[in-house]
């Protein structure tokens, strides 16, 4: 228990400062939290209890409009904050909780953090991770990203992001999982499971918060912020799935989101937080508004100033209120108004103070900001070993004509070009935390990772050829004489790493600037270009798809950037990504996703006359599809086998295939599992993911693989939104990709 400050002057402070002191004394050993949490409520005033459910952020780097404010240490002092985001560093988490231990009941902030993909060292973006398939890889990335930031004080990251997406023209799909329900809700338990490690309140772990609650991947248009109107059967079916995987794998907290659906803001929709979150799932943890989204209210014409805007977060379940300021100011006057219920209040206060018990930090405010762990903890190499294992994972095959990858070692000449090549900071992607103190030289460039790997044997050369925007193609000429110097041209392209992320919406999606046409010029020399995009979402790039001979999508891959690239470069790794995304031929396709409807009319082919919602002028298949990757070998499937051809609601059956690697590289392969039900009350997609297997295989090694098909995998949202399996007969298939069945059975549902 700390020392109390020496300002008690009235008899009142006294004794109930002295209640506090009881308390905690005997509490830890005699009280549960939940009596602990009750004490405390009773001794606080009704400011305080305000004061707990307002967050704002530091005055450092913000994500987010700020509002401008030198009197935030005496808010704190006064029991005006209850948590505060974007306090980057133990010293700095330090001096803020210091000054909390000066408010009137010491009640510890939180301090919450976008720790994203990593603290120090940077993950790939999510979406990046994503298509490694790898829940163990990504599991060990929000584990490691938990151990650097709890060290540096932070209790608490608004990840995982876990909104299903099908329009990449929204900037955010960078920090998903991407398009599909099945390996996003599986995705969003591994990341929870990372982040909050053996539990909160263990030292090394930060709470999860899931986000964005909810549908806001669906926003019209894909422009940020948007509306999003959709039936509540796809809301269950497509958009909750993941954040109920998440609540599932303990996730502690939730954040709602900018978005209205149907007509509500989501952040004052008690549909989603009372009814759905805390009603029907039982989410006991609390929630936090997005940025300013319960003041936004009034932008979206729901409630007509500051005061409404608060009483229609705080009713519909939003416990905590992310820097709009509405709650602070207006939520005291409510209450004694008689407009919100006391016991409103009381139950937002409740969970937010259960959290910071359950975190430890009324037994120790300082316990997360350790400065010998965080120095342990930020210089780690096990961390960086980690980083360039979940980035080679990330990065996605997409073309290897004639073999021209792998890179042989023994290349004489290589020509690496491009304004990516030597960029420093862009591996990091949007979403990287900026520590104080922690320069960039921590991220290995394409270009560093390239010289380790060929060290003295081969000769690289440079150009940039031209910048990532702009139309100078001054530097071309040089860029072509340099490829006609070498025997393999690498070339590395892409987006600006801030055209992704947050309010970064595109209605275009081609690689910017003369980048493609840099890419044409290099591939006119005759010479083999392999081509590396860096992007943050699909991007659209047919010419280049069809004239270049090999091309790695990188996504922006992090800390280990450039050594990851040079892995897969040469041989090293053998990739094995495959994509969580779909990518479209122009942006006209979009929304485009794997796991559509037939259709009455139904195209068999480009040809077709009446085409199934297809357009005229493209092809009815995107240019990627989701689950697409290719490797640096073959792998062959065979014999699928079920178990028995019909089962009951109660049964299972067993399919079972052989999986062959037919090329002379170790590799890995996704083994992806599809579903159709063929006849529904409902009309059910063409296919959909339902398991997928990872596996590893020698040279000439098969594996057998064996999947479980019960009642669950067969169920869906009917009419009445209530979750059935309906018998009937099912089409199972098997494949390399979602487009890429190698094998495929009927079976039978009976009642
Ligand atoms: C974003 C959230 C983020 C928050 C705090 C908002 O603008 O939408 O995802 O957690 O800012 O940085």
């Amino acid at each position: 228990m700390q020392q109390f400050v020496p300002l008690m002057r009235s008899t009142t402070i006294r004794i109930l400062c002295s209640l506090v002191l009881l308390i905690s004394l005997t509490d830890a050993q005699t009280m549960t939290i939940a009596q602990r949490v009750d004490s405390l409520l009773r001794l606080m005033t009704l400011d305080e209890k305000v004061g707990q459910l307002n967050q704002y952020t530091d005055d450092g780097v913000a994500t987010g409009p700020v509002t401008l404010d030198k009197d935030k240490p005496q808010q704190v002092k006064q029991g005006k904050l209850g948590s505060i985001l974007n306090v980057l560093g133990g010293e700095r988490t330090r001096s803020w909780q210091k000054i909390a231990m000066q408010s009137r009941l010491r009640i510890p902030l939180l301090f919450g953090q976008d720790v994203v993909h990593g603290y120090k060292t940077t993950f790939p973006i999510p979406l990046a991770e994503a298509c490694s398939w790898d829940l163990e890889a990504m599991e060990r990335a929000a584990r490691i990203a938990a151990v650097e930031a709890s060290a540096g004080g932070v209790h608490w990251t608004f990840a995982p992001m876990v909104d299903i997406s099908r329009d990449p023209r929204w900037g955010r799909v960078m920090e998903g999982a991407g398009e599909d329900t099945y390996l996003g809700s599986q995705i969003a338990a591994a990341r929870v499971r990372g982040f909050q490690g053996k539990g909160i309140g263990q030292t090394d772990a930060v709470m999860a918060c899931v986000k964005h609650f909810a549908a806001y991947g669906a926003a019209v248009g894909g422009r940020d912020y948007n509306s999003v109107d959709m039936s509540d059967r796809m809301l269950w079916e497509t958009y909750l799935p993941p954040f109920k995987a998440a609540l599932d794998a303990g996730a502690g907290t939730f954040m709602n989101s900018f978005n209205d659906l149907n007509g509500i803001p989501a952040t004052g929709n008690s549909y989603l937080m009372r009814d759905i979150l805390k009603g029907k799932w039982n989410f006991s943890g609390f929630v936090v508004s997005d940025w300013g989204s319960v003041g936004e209210m009034i932008n979206h014409g729901s409630v007509k100033d500051p005061a409404d805007a608060a009483r229609s977060a705080i009713l519909a379940g939003c416990d905590m209120d992310m820097e709009s300021r509405c709650y602070t100011g207006t939520l005291a006057k409510l209450v004694t108004d008689g407009v919100v219920p006391m016991a409103v209040v009381d139950d937002a206060v409740r969970r937010i103070l259960t959290k910071k018990f359950e975190l430890g930090l009324f037994d120790d405010p300082y316990r997360f900001c350790d400065p010998k762990r965080e120095a342990k903890a930020l210089n780690e190499p096990a961390h960086a070993a980690a980083a360039r294992d979940m980035a080679r994972k990330s990065i996605v095959l997409l073309k290897n004509e004639k073999n021209i990858l792998p890179i042989s070692k023994g290349t004489k000449t290589i020509a690496f070009i491009g304004p990516l090549v030597k960029a420093v900071k862009q591996n990091k992607g949007f979403w990287d935390v900026e520590l104080p103190g922690v320069d960039s030289n921590f991220i290995v460039t394409q270009w560093e990772g390239l010289q380790e790997k060929i060290g003295k044997h081969s000769t690289l050369l440079y150009a940039k050829g031209c910048e990532i925007e702009g139309n100078d193609r001054s530097g071309f000429a040089e860029a072509v004489e340099t490829a006609k110097k070498a025997d393999v041209v690498i070339l590395s392209i892409g987006e600006r790493r801030d055209m992704s992320g947050e309010a970064k919406s595109r209605s275009d999606l081609s690689i910017p600037g003369v980048q493609v046409e840099l890419a044409m010029e290099l591939l006119k020399t005759g010479k083999p270009v392999v081509v590396l995009i860096n992007a943050g979402r699909p991007l659209v790039f047919n010419e280049l798809a069809d004239a270049a001979p090999a091309i790695l999508y990188t996504w922006w891959l992090g800390s280990e950037a450039g050594n990851a690239i040079a892995d897969v470069l040469f041989g090293d790794y053998n990739p094995s990504a495959k994509l969580a995304m779909t990518f479209p031929r122009s942006v006209g396709q979009i929304p485009i996703y794997y796991n559509y409807y037939n259709t009455g009319r139904p195209a068999t082919g480009d040809n077709d006359r009446f085409y199934r919602s297809a357009y005229i002028d493209l092809s009815i298949h995107p240019r990627y599809e989701f689950g697409y990757g290719l490797g640096y070998s073959p792998f062959t499937y065979s014999g699928l086998k079920l178990s028995v051809g019909s089962m009951s609601m109660t049964g299972t059956i067993q399919a079972s295939v052989t999986i062959t690697n037919a090329g002379k590289y170790a590799g890995e392969e996704v083994v992806q599992l599809y579903l159709r039900d063929l006849v529904g009350s409902i009309i059910r997609p063409m296919k959909e993911l339902k398991d997928f297997r990872k596996i590893a295989l020698a040279p000439g090694e098969s594996k057998t693989i064996t999947f479980t098909i019960d009642k669950e995998k067969l169920s869906f949202y009917d009419q009445h939104v209530q979750w059935v399996a309906e018998p009937g007969e099912f089409e199972l298939m098997i494949g390399a990709s979602s487009r890429d069945i190698r094998q495929k059975e009927r079976f039978t549902l009976t009642k």
